[in-house]
């Protein structure tokens, strides 16, 4: 799959997003070891602390299938109303990421289909806490 692909599968999964309080609306995608994808959205929540991002969204589904080990991320997220911008995990999200990636696990923060940022995980997240 390539980056362009799993970008494209988190633009879909965008469109899933609940976000009626913020009205910032992410998309993620998860490429696993055998090429299989999970997708996911932001859900939000009255209690706003409640609220899940994109990125932990499809992290779980995928771990809850029984994949845990990431090839590579895709984030697509901005505004309801307005341009895409690459759009950065989190803090929390980076931190839940690190569990199931390595330091060179690619991070394509989506602007179109076809443009997107590149980094990854361990730029993201340098000296991630684990504890082993
Ligand atoms: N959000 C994500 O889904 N992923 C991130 O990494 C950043 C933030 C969501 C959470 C919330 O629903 C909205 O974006 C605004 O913070």
């Amino acid at each position: 799959m390539t980056a362009e692909e799993l970008v494209k599968k988190a633009r879909a999964a965008r469109e899933f997003a609940y976000a009626p309080y913020s009205k910032f609306q992410v998309g993620a995608a998860v490429l696993c070891e055998d090429g299989s994808v999970f997708t996911g959205c932001n859900v939000e929540n009255a209690s706003y602390g409640g609220t899940v991002c994109a990125e932990r969204t499809a992290a779980v589904k995928a771990v809850s299938f029984g994949y845990t080990r990431f090839e590579a991320v895709a984030i697509v997220g901005g505004p309801a109303a307005g341009e895409l911008a690459a759009c950065p995990p989190c803090g929390i999200c980076r931190q839940f990421l690190s569990e199931f990636c390595g330091e060179d696990t690619p991070i394509y923060m989506g602007v179109s289909d076809t443009d997107y940022e590149e980094q990854t995980l361990g730029r993201l997240l340098p000296l991630a806490f684990h504890l082993d």
